[in-house]
This record gives C-alpha cells, structure tokens and sequence, in this order.
C-alpha cells in the first residue's frame, strides 16, 4: 500500500523516463525475425517487454540482456523452433498478446496464448477476426478474450484489411501478419502511431504508402529476409505526460524531460494541453533512425484553461486521457472529451475509473460510455482522505493517482504501486528526485 499525504515541494530538475514501450516491444519483435544479431540501448526493461523477451525465449530465440543493451539473436523470418504444449504468457500487455499472434501464423503446433487478469477480459476479436481471415486458426473458435490457441496454417493468403478504429495494435498485427504471406497485404488504417511503419521502412521491407487526412493505405510484400539492426530507444513520451502534468499543476516548478520520443503520431497530450494554455516547448529536436526526438522543458502553469478536445486527436493521445483528465479538473472552465470508447478498452476501463477518481476528489463529472464533461476549478485543493483500490492494477490509473496526490494534497492510500512497472519502472525514483515523499 502506497500512502502519499504532502504535496510536492517546488522542484527545477533534469530528468530521463524510461525508453518508449511501443518500440521496445516492436524492436524485440521484429529483431527476432531478422538474420544475426541485433541491439538495443535503452530498451525499457518493465513487465510489458520483459514478457515478450520471456516467450520470445520460449520460441528458441536467445537473447542477452545486460544494464547497458539487449541483444537478441534473430532466427529469420518464421524461424522458432516450435514444439507441442508451448505456453505464452503476454503478462498485461494488449500490444505483446496481439502482435505475438502475426508471428505465429505458420506454427504447425497448437500454441496457448495467456494473460494476466486484466488482459485475459480484453478484447482479441479486433486481431483475430482478420487473422483468421490470412488462414489461421484459433481454439476455441468463437472466442474473444484469452486464454486462446493459435494454430498456424501452410495456407497464408494475403488480405484487403480494413482498421477503422484507430487502434496500432490491429494495424501492426496485420503488418507483421505480411512477414509471412504471399503477395501483397493491402491495409487501409485510420491514423495510429506508425512506430512499426518507421522500423519496416528502415529495414528496407517493401512497403508502400498513400497517405490521406484520416486514413494510411499501406501495401506490404513479404520481404526475403530482414537484417539484423540496432536502435537506441528514446524516452517514452506516455510516461513523460505524468510529469509534465505534474509540473503543470505544481507551484513554481520546472522540468526537462531528456530524449524523448516526439513521433507526430504520439503528440496528442501535448497539443491538448498546450491547446488549455500548457506553454509545453522542444528543445533540441532530431531525428533518431526516423523516430523524431526532443528534450521536453515544461513549467508551472496556473493558468490552464479547460479544452472542448478535437476528437481529431485521440488517437494520438490514447494513453495519456486520464492524466489529461486530471490537468482538465484544474483548469479553468468546462473540458469536455468524446468519441474515447476505447478508454474502456485498455487495462482498465480508464473512463469509468478515471470519472470515479475524479469524482472522489470532488470535481464534478458528467460522463458516460463514450465521453466526459469536466467542471475544471483552477482553486482545487484536496484536503481529505482520498483511496484507489480495485483498479485492476492498471499503471496509468497508478500513477494518474500518484500525481494527484503530489500535486493536489490530501491524504491518499493507492493499493498495488508495483504496477508501474508494467510501463515505468523508475516513475517512483523519479518523483524522489523531484523531491515527492511518499511511504
Ligand atoms: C499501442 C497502441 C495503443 C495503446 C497501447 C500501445 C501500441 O493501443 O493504447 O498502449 O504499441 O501499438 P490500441 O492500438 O489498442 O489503441
């Protein structure tokens, strides 16, 4: 049990979050499907890429982790070793359990596919229906959630695939799902983060791609065979979003969030908050292997003004909605966020739980299944006993809870503080460094 009741102290501090989780699960992913040995500095080393290391494992990929990179010993594309009575367990993480699918659509043994509590009630009929489109097959037939068998197929055809909801996971499924399939995969996909396009484009993978305001029409041919390659992994700018809403909302504060991954596609909570007045700058901005970088200097802002939010940007700010929310709740005026069913789609259902915490601190919320209305109060101080529990251990719900305690006061007991380190291992050594107390 986590107990947090001072509000952080003025802070004006340096600091490095840990690499970005999209790419160190696609990194580890693809690199085993490459020829020879690739690395990567930086990889972010929590319970999300730590289990796709372990089943990548499991499939006869050998790999080495050390505190300075992870080298991992590609074995060609649909190179596992496979065997019978394989188990894999992708732990919490929606991205792992779906992209693992695609590399296993030519397995000639049935492979059990696990997750933990919260990921075993997500939904995987988003992958599995176009997959079983491809050619491949799943035991029991008709279900959605896991745990699942994939059985793959000699019979690989490519498809014409459709993804409407803005969701890279169903995209990068079906790219992957190219690696191993004849002819050309054609995709028509709303605006996602494109981390797997950038990696494919840089390994030379024959791609082709048309972009319009809304949608991507992505072609792919199954390349012969992928190099090894090595990356250095910027900072993940989901996890950054905690602090520099936290240094939004703090007194007189000041940070510099170091190398963090800028992708135009992952930018969505910075333009809302700069959007409700957030004055949020880049500085040193480059370009790493295709992946945009910057360092991210942010500083209080008493003046944040609440945001009517342009549905045009959730995608790009999916994960970040529910430390929005809480930058939402002190600024001034009515935010108001629609068209977010999705929340309800991820490690917990984030708008129901995210309108609760809300609630409890005493802001008034109206929301339903797909939206919520923010009554923001630029004055809002906590004073009371405050608790989260039964939250399905969900990290973002975590360390939303963390940064309204340190930047709002109260008296907070939050279960379960081990789940940061699904995403952000270092998230508490960080809010020590800045000078937070909690026990
Ligand atoms: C991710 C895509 C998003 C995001 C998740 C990571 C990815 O999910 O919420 O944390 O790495 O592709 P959806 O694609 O389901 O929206």
């Amino acid at each position: 049990m986590l107990r947090i009741s001072k509000k952080i102290k003025k802070f004006d501090k340096k600091v490095f979050v840990d690499g970005d989780k999209s790419i160190s699960i696609r990194w580890a992913l693809i690199s085993s499907q490459a020829i020879g040995v690739s690395r990567a500095y930086n990889l972010l080393k929590s319970e999300d890429v730590l289990h796709a290391l372990k089943c990548l494992k499991k499939l006869g990929v050998k790999i080495k982790n050390t505190k300075e990179y992870c080298e991992i010993i590609g074995k060609g594309i649909n190179g596992f070793d496979y065997k019978k009575n394989l188990t894999l367990n992708a732990g919490n993480s929606g991205t792992l359990g779906r992209l693992i699918l695609s590399l296993l659509i030519k397995s000639p043994f049935k492979i059990k596919i696990v997750g933990d509590k919260s990921l075993s009630k997500r939904d995987f009929s988003r992958v599995l229906d176009p997959l079983k489109k491809i050619g491949v097959n799943f035991y029991p037939q008709n279900r959605s959630t896991l745990p699942i068998y994939i059985k793959g197929s000699e019979f690989i055809r490519p498809i014409n695939y459709e993804e409407k909801r803005g969701s890279a996971q169903c995209k990068s499924c079906i790219m992957l799902a190219s690696l191993n399939a004849p002819g050309e995969m054609i995709i028509k996909a709303k605006k996602s983060r494109d981390h797997t396009e950038k990696i494919f484009k840089n390994l030379n993978i024959p791609m082709k791609i048309n972009r319009s305001k809304n949608f991507d029409l992505i072609r792919i041919q199954s390349p012969k065979f992928i190099k090894n390659f090595d990356t250095k992994i910027p900072g993940d700018i989901s996890s950054s979003a905690f602090f520099i809403v936290l240094t939004l909302l703090s007194k007189k504060s000041k940070i510099l969030l170091k190398n963090i991954n800028i992708n135009p596609t992952r930018l969505g909570v910075i333009k809302i908050l700069n959007k409700m007045g957030g004055k949020i700058k880049f500085l040193n901005t480059r370009n790493n292997n295709g992946e945009m970088c910057a360092d991210i200097f942010v500083q209080s802002q008493n003046k944040l003004k609440g945001i009517n939010c342009p549905t045009s940007l959730n995608s790009s700010a999916i994960d970040e909605f529910l430390i929005i929310f809480l930058a939402a709740a002190k600024a001034k005026g009515v935010s108001y966020f629609k068209n977010i069913s999705e929340l309800n789609q991820k490690e917990s259902p984030r708008l129901e739980i995210g309108s609760k915490i809300l609630k409890m601190m005493g802001v008034k919320v109206e929301s339903d299944k797909n939206s919520i209305k923010i009554f923001g109060n630029p004055r809002l101080e906590l004073t009371k006993n405050y608790e989260v529990k039964n939250y399905r251990k969900d990290h973002r719900v975590l360390m939303m809870s963390v940064i309204a305690a340190l930047s709002l006061g109260g008296n907070w007991k939050i279960s379960d503080p081990d789940s940061v380190n699904t995403s952000f291992p270092s998230f508490f050594k960080i809010i020590k460094k800045l000078g937070g107390k909690f026990r």
